[in-house]
Parts: structure tokens; C-alpha cells; sequence
């Protein structure tokens, strides 16, 4: 069980974005996802005023220096601009400033993984991904993954590099990509799912969580909703990690419990 970093900036309070990532990595989380854009509501503009949160430097206020064994995932494609405008980065050029950005705002000299966040419209993606594969070559990057990616495009991209993990939105009620985690797995890469939890809300959160077969299960088990989802995806096969995403202390802990939630065939049957 991971943990997802966008939720941590719509809070006012650093101090509770705080709190929760270092209970995170405090109850065994060694898995965060970001990005240099996951920033407060007010954007940017709050920069200089001290306003501005960047999930990137919460988790370096809470967490450097960093224990070894902590893996930060961060992306790279959309960004925002100094002007405050957001980007979607495609030369070699923006792509290498948004991996600087990365690496000065979580403070390291190496990013573990970088996922090339693309659309699922998004052509050939070989220039794209042979420029992160220089950084990777440079030393800057570790690891290289795509994230809201297509078979084709994991195809394309292992020719130029090892791609490690895909991160795309899937859960039990967004159900794009049934056949990938298996066949990422015959491959040997990791499938990193978002929206476990939001499902069809996306963005919007946890709104969706009304399922009755869902709602049942969880009552069965003395459990939440949002745990089954949870346990669900990590059911999906060995190469399925979950970043769930909160600013909650209590949804923290409830998140990292349900990686301990063992569903047998008949619970996931009736999931389905
Ligand atoms: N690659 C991409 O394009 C992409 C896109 C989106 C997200 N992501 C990454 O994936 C992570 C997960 O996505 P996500 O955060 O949007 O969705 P999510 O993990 O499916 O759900 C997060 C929502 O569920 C709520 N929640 C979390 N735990 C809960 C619990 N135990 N009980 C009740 N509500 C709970 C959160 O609110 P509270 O804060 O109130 O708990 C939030 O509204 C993100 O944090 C981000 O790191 C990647």
C-alpha cells in the first residue's frame, strides 16, 4: 500500500500534510506518488507569499532527509509554468526543466521514477520518452514508467528504455484496462492503478463509494467501503500497487489496514 500526494495541497494547514506523510511512512508506507503540479488552489501565484503548497515540498518538509529505502514516483508532461499557465511539456528542453523542477522541489540529486503522464490520444511518444531515457542515462532519473498509457505506447517505449510501472486510473467501477495488470505482469512491470478509491468521481473524490455489493461486503467485514475497493485492487494480481490519496490521518490508517484485507474467490466473485 502506497500513498497518493494530490490530496495534500487543497489543505489549508501544512502542518496536517505534514502530519499525515510522515504517519504514512511511520506505519510502513515506502511508495509516494507526486508531481511538481500537485499544488494549492490558488496555484502558483501564492509562490513567494508563502501560500503556494507543492506536494513535492511537503513531502521534502515532512520526510528529507530521506530513509533509503523511501521510493518517491513523480511525473513529468503536464506542468505549471512560472506565468502560473499550466503546460504539457514535449520537447526534450521543457521535459528536462520539469525533471529539475522535480528534483530541487523534493530536494534530491536523483528521482527514483518518473512517469511520462500522457492522453490516450497522444500518437508516437518515442521523442518524448528518448528524452527522459538521456536524463535516466545522465543520472538524474532512476527508473522510467507511462502513466495513462495504452499497450501500444508501453510498446513503443520499451524499445528506447525499460519502462518499470504503468499508473492509469482503474478500479472496480472504471474497468478500461482489464487485461493490462496481467499482461504488464508477464512483462515484469509494475501496474500503479489511481482512483481505487474515487472510481467514476475521479477528481471529485470519494462520492461514488453507493455500491450496494461493495456496501454489503464492507458491513460483512467490519470494514469501510473504501477498504474493500482498496483490497480489491491489491487482489489484482502481484504487480498491483495502490497510492490512495489523502489528506485524512484516520483515512490514512484505514487505507494502510486495507492492505492487510485478504478477500477470498467467493467475496471477489460477488465484486464482480
Ligand atoms: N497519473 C495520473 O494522471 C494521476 C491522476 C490522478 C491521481 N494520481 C495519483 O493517484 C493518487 C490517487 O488518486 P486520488 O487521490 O485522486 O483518488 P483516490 O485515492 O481514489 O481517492 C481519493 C479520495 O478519496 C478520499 N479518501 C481516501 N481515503 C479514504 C478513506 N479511507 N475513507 C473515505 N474517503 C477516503 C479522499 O479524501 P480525503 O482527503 O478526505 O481522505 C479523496 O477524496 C493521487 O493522490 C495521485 O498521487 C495520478
Amino acid at each position: 500500500m502506497g500513498f497518493g500526494s494530490m490530496r495534500l495541497t487543497p489543505r489549508p494547514d501544512r502542518s496536517v500534510a505534514v502530519r499525515v506523510l510522515r504517519r504514512a511512512v511511520e506505519l510502513g508506507v515506502n511508495h509516494i506518488d507526486t508531481a511538481a503540479f500537485y499544488v494549492s488552489p490558488g496555484g502558483i501565484l501564492g509562490v513567494g507569499t508563502g501560500a503556494a503548497r507543492f506536494a513535492t515540498e511537503l513531502i521534502r518538509e515532512a520526510l528529507s532527509p530521506y530513509d533509503p529505502r523511501l521510493f518517491l514516483a513523480t511525473k513529468v508532461g503536464p506542468g505549471i509554468l512560472p506565468s502560473g499557465e499550466f503546460e504539457t511539456a514535449e520537447t526534450p528542453a521543457r521535459l528536462r526543466a520539469q525533471v529539475e523542477e522535480n528534483l530541487r522541489r523534493l530536494g534530491v540529486d536523483r528521482l527514483d521514477l518518473v512517469n511520462l503522464r500522457l492522453t490516450r490520444r497522444d500518437g508516437p511518444i518515442a521523442d518524448r520518452f528518448a528524452a527522459l531515457a538521456a536524463l535516466r542515462d545522465e543520472g538524474l532519473i532512476r527508473h522510467l514508467g507511462l502513466s495513462n498509457a495504452t499497450p501500444a505506447h508501453v510498446d513503443e517505449a520499451s524499445a528506447i528504455a525499460p519502462v518499470v510501472c504503468v499508473q492509469n486510473s482503474y478500479a472496480l467501477d472504471l474497468r478500461r484496462d482489464d487485461d493490462l495488470p496481467r499482461a504488464l505482469a508477464v512483462r515484469g512491470i509494475a501496474f500503479v492503478p489511481f482512483f481505487a478509491i474515487a472510481g467514476p468521481s475521479r477528481e471529485d473524490g470519494a462520492t461514488a463509494v453507493t455500491d450496494a455489493a461493495v456496501n454489503s461486503l464492507a458491513e460483512a467485514r467490519g470494514v469501510t467501503p473504501h477498504q474493500i475497493r482498496l483490497a480489491w485492487t491489491l487482489h489484482q494480481g502481484e504487480n498491483v500497487l495502490a497510492i490512495p490519496g489523502t489528506g485524512d490521518e484516520a483515512h490514512l490508517e484505514q487505507n494502510i489496514a486495507a492492505g492487510a484485507l485478504k478477500l477470498t474467490a467467493e467475496e471477489l466473485a460477488r465484486l464482480e
